[in-house]
C-alpha cells in the first residue's frame, strides 16, 4: 500500500482541499504517512496569494529533493494547488526533481495520477486545465478528530473561483471563475457529516456571499447564499453555522436579517476590508466605499451586539499615501475589529497593481505594517478582556492542543476557551464563566453550575 504526505501551506480552502485529497486516496487504497521521511508521495499543497508563501513551499520542495534523491531515489514529489496552476511546467523546468504538479481543478484525479507515476507508466504529469464541474469534487472527509475521536467541526467547500478581479489577486486566475455546487449537493454532504457525529460546519469559498448567484433567482428577496444557509440551518443535529470568506458587497439586508432570524448562525464574521481609503478601494476595484463597510458592521452589531468582527487589510498597496494610510488606521479604530490579518502588499504575476506606477518602498510598508498591526492588537486585547466576568457558549472540540489535561471550546464567536474537563464534554454545547484572559489570545472558563 503506497503512502502519502501532504503539506498545506495557506488558506483554509487548501486545508479542506488537501483533506478531501487525503481521504480520496485512502478510499483508493493508499495510506496516509505520519511524516515526510517514511512517505512514498510527498506533495505541497500550494499558496500563491503572496510571494513569500510560494517561496516557503519552494523552499520546502529543494529542502525534500535534497533529502530525497540521496535518501529515497524512488520517491514521488509533487505541488498542488493554487502555486502549481499558475507556474504549471515551470516548476518542473525549475526543479527538474519534481514528478507531479496538479492545479486547482484536478484534484481529484490524484490518485489516477499517483497509480502512473507509481506503475511506471508515466514519467511526469502536469495536471493544469480547466475541468468542468470539479467545483463538486472536493467532497470526502476524513474527520480526524484528536485522540482518536471524530471530529466536532467541519469544512465543506460550497464554490470554487472568483469573478470580482481585485486589482493586486492572482486569486481569480489560481482557482478560475466563479462556479459553484447545488444547493441539494451541499445539504447532503452536511447531513452526512451530521450524521457522522459533526456539531459545527463552516461553508468555504473565496467568495461565499456569490454563492449561486447565477443558477438560483432570489426567492423572496434572499439571496442564493442565504437560501443556502436556510437550507443548511433546518438539518436536526447541526448546531452551528459559520461561513469564510463573505465580500462587504454580499451583505445585502437578507443576509443581515438572517442573522436575526437563524439561531445556529453564529456571531462571528470574517470580512475583509483591505483599506479604509475610498481612493484606494476604488484602484483596489473592491466596489464598496469606507462608509458602506462601517454601515453594514454597524447593522451586524444592531442585530448581533456580541458579534465577532475580524477582516483581511493590506498595507502599502501601489500609490497609497501616508493620508490613505492614516485612513485605515482610523477605519481599524471605528470598525473596533476582534482581530485583523495585516499584510504587505506583494505584487502578483499578471495583476494590474504589479504593475502600477508608485510601488511603495518596503522600509515603508513595514513600517506603516508594524503601526497598524500595534493598533489592531490594542483593540482586539481590550475586546478580549471585555469577556472576563461573562458568561459564554461554547462548544467543545476536545483537549486542548497545547496543554492537553484541558478541554478546548470555541466561543460563538470564535474565540478559543480552555477549561477542567473530560472527555464526556466533548462535541457539548456549555456555559463557561469566564475567569481570565491568558497570553496569546486564549481565554479561561470555568463550567456554569446549574442549580436546580
Ligand atoms: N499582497 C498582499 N496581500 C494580499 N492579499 C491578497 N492578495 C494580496 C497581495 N497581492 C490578502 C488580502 C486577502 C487575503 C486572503 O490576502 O487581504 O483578503
Amino acid at each position: 500500500m503506497p503512502s502519502v504526505f501532504i503539506k498545506t501551506y495557506g488558506c483554509q480552502m487548501n486545508e479542506r482541499d488537501s483533506e478531501a485529497v487525503a481521504a480520496q486516496l485512502v478510499a483508493k487504497g493508499y495510506a496516509l504517512a505520519p511524516n515526510e521521511a517514511s512517505a512514498d508521495v510527498v506533495l505541497l499543497n500550494t499558496c500563491s496569494v503572496r510571494d513569500f508563501a510560494e517561496q516557503k513551499a519552494i523552499g520546502k520542495m529543494e529542502n525534500l529533493i535534497g533529502i530525497s534523491r540521496k535518501n529515497r531515489p524512488d520517491q514521488i514529489l509533487g505541488f498542488m494547488g493554487c502555486m502549481a496552476q499558475s507556474r504549471g511546467q515551470a516548476l518542473i523546468d525549475k526543479l527538474p526533481d519534481v514528478d507531479l504538479v496538479i492545479g486547482t481543478q484536478k484534484f481529484h484525479r490524484t490518485a489516477e495520477y499517483l497509480d502512473d507515476l507509481l506503475a511506471g507508466r508515466r514519467d511526469k504529469i502536469v495536471a493544469t486545465e480547466a475541468e468542468a464541474g470539479s467545483q463538486g469534487a472536493i467532497k470526502e472527509h476524513l474527520l480526524a478528530g484528536s485522540a482518536g475521536k471524530g471530529a466536532v467541526t467541519a469544512f465543506v467547500s460550497i464554490m470554487q473561483g472568483c469573478n470580482q478581479h481585485c486589482t493586486f489577486c492572482i486569486v481569480p486566475s489560481t482557482r478560475g471563475a466563479e462556479r459553484s455546487r447545488t444547493i441539494p449537493d451541499i445539504v447532503a454532504e452536511c447531513r452526512e457529516l451530521v450524521g457522522r457525529g459533526v456539531k459545527e460546519i463552516t461553508l468555504l469559498g473565496q467568495i461565499v456571499t456569490s454563492f449561486g448567484k447565477r443558477d438560483y433567482p432570489l426567492v423572496e428577496g434572499r439571496s442564493a447564499f442565504v437560501q443556502l444557509l436556510d437550507a443548511v440551518h433546518d438539518i436536526e443535529g447541526l448546531e452551528r453555522v459559520r461561513f469564510t470568506s463573505p465580500h462587504p458587497k454580499g451583505y445585502g439586508d437578507d443576509l443581515v436579517e438572517a442573522y436575526g432570524r437563524l439561531p445556529k448562525l453564529v456571531e462571528s464574521a470574517h470580512i475583509p476590508v483591505q483599506s479604509g481609503s475610498d481612493r484606494i478601494l476604488k484602484i483596489m476595484h473592491r466596489g464598496y466605499t469606507r462608509e458602506r463597510f462601517l454601515g453594514i458592521l454597524q447593522k451586524l452589531r444592531a442585530v448581533r451586539p456580541d458579534i465577532g468582527l475580524t477582516t483581511d487589510i493590506i498595507v502599502g498597496f501601489p500609490g497609497e499615501t501616508e493620508e490613505d494610510f492614516q485612513l485605515t488606521m482610523s477605519l481599524a479604530d471605528e470598525a473596533r475589529f476582534d482581530n485583523a490579518y495585516v499584510f504587505k502588499y506583494s505584487p502578483r504575476k499578471d495583476t494590474p497593481a504589479a504593475a502600477m506606477p508608485d510601488q511603495i518602498p518596503d522600509e515603508v510598508i513595514e513600517e506603516r505594517h508594524a503601526r497598524l498591526l500595534t493598533r489592531i492588537n490594542e483593540i482586539g486585547a481590550q475586546r478580549y478582556e471585555r469577556f472576563v466576568g461573562q458568561q459564554v457558549e461554547v462548544l467543545v472540540e476536545g483537549p486542548s492542543k497545547k496543554n492537553e489535561a484541558r478541554m478546548m471550546g470555541r466561543t460563538r464567536c470564535g474565540k478559543i476557551v480552555l477549561f477542567d474537563g473530560d472527555d464526556r464534554h466533548r462535541a457539548q454545547v456549555m456555559r463557561l464563566n469566564i475567569v481570565r484572559c491568558g497570553a496569546s489570545f486564549t481565554l479561561y472558563g470555568d463550567p456554569v453550575i446549574h442549580l436546580d
